[in-house]
């Protein structure tokens, strides 16, 4: 429900301006904050020891090797991020048609999940549940002739969740968006003895020309056949995003994201106010490689655009973001 504003009396009895004069009063009068436990932190991770890979299309983002990813979440979790999620870059050799790696429970991130665990129990683990990662061909679910088939897929991607789970992850991203599938992993979840593992549905996840520089981090671009339009949504449409969120939900889903995040806070904002669930956005890698880059050529004031963009998901409804920027952002908010 949009809330009540009331009308500004008539000039002067009304001097907007009032409340902006100091630092102080607009602090006092500021309808939105943010702090370090809204952010969640998407990682790339990847085999070997001591190595922090480069992304050269995400400036500032590499690919970590566990032991680095330890000390990184360390970091994160001292500056107050309570949410770390894993994304795996896959040795070729492992990426198939059938994707069996993907419920492999000795699998990069399954591994990730245990350590992180063991040593930081404070801090909650997140994952991603699609195909893409595993996939011969980069998409988030098994491609059989043309076709991205979906009731074939859902039983993989419950395997893979249920491995997750088993790990001690303790949230599940579900961002394959294929039909009935938090049903089917809510269902095999409560079966299998995880029912107090949250889904965190990527419910309205749009077909996007910002995930580009993500899919040049976990391995996928070069591989990518054609396009994921036949199961994402069309970023044209706003009722179907609605429509998504309230299937997620009834289906067991306990929070939902809205991806990607700035060209879409009309979504967040309606999601927000029409369900009142926990509700997040993913500032995708897109978004975040053009902040880099308009900040790299001096284009931009980097760290003022980054809060400024993080702040803004909170006054179009958000609960949490997830971006690449956490620790950065988490580090200013403590100075
Ligand atoms: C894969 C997945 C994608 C992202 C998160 N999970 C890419 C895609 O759907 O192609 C994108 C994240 C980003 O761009 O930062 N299922």
């Amino acid at each position: 429900m949009p809330r009540p504003v009331h009308a500004p009396a008539p000039f002067p009895a009304a001097r907007l301006r009032r409340l902006r004069r100091t630092a102080a009063l607009r602090d006092l009068a500021a309808e939105n904050r943010l702090s370090a436990a809204d952010l969640i932190w998407p990682v790339f991770i990847r085999e070997g020891t001591d190595v922090a890979e480069p992304i050269p299309s995400m400036p500032g983002v590499a690919r970590l090797s566990l032991d680095r990813l330890l000390v990184a979440a360390q970091q994160a979790h001292a500056l107050g991020i309570t949410t770390i999620c894993l994304f795996p870059y896959t040795d070729a050799a492992l990426r198939t048609e059938t994707c069996d790696e993907a419920w492999n429970p000795d699998n990069l991130t399954n591994r990730a999940i245990r350590m992180l665990k063991a040593e930081l129990p404070g801090l909650s683990v997140m994952t991603d549940i699609a195909l893409d990662p595993y996939n011969a061909n980069g998409h988030d679910g098994f491609v059989i002739g043309e076709e991205i088939v979906n009731d074939e897929t859902v039983q993989a991607l419950v395997k893979m969740a249920l491995a997750q789970a088993e790990a001690g992850a303790d949230i599940l991203g579900p961002s394959d968006m294929m039909d009935g599938r938090i049903g089917a992993m809510r269902a095999a979840l409560e079966a299998g003895g995880h029912r107090d593992v949250a889904i965190l549905s990527y419910a309205a996840k749009f077909a996007s020309s910002f995930y580009g520089p993500f899919r040049d981090a976990v391995g996928a671009s070069g591989r990518l056949v054609g396009d994921k339009k036949t199961y994402q949504i069309n970023p044209a449409n706003r009722n179907e995003a609605l429509r998504c969120v309230a299937r997620d939900l009834d289906e067991g889903a306990d929070m939902v994201m809205v991806k990607p995040g700035m060209p879409y806070l009309d979504i967040c904002r309606a999601v927000k106010d029409g369900f009142g669930v926990p509700t997040f956005a993913y500032q995708v890698s897109g978004e975040y490689a053009m902040l880099q880059a308009a900040a790299g050529n001096g284009w931009l004031n980097g760290q003022a655009a980054m809060m400024e963009s993080l702040l803004c998901f909170k006054r179009a409804g958000c609960d949490g973001i997830l971006t690449y920027f956490a620790p950065e952002a988490a580090r200013l908010l403590r100075e």
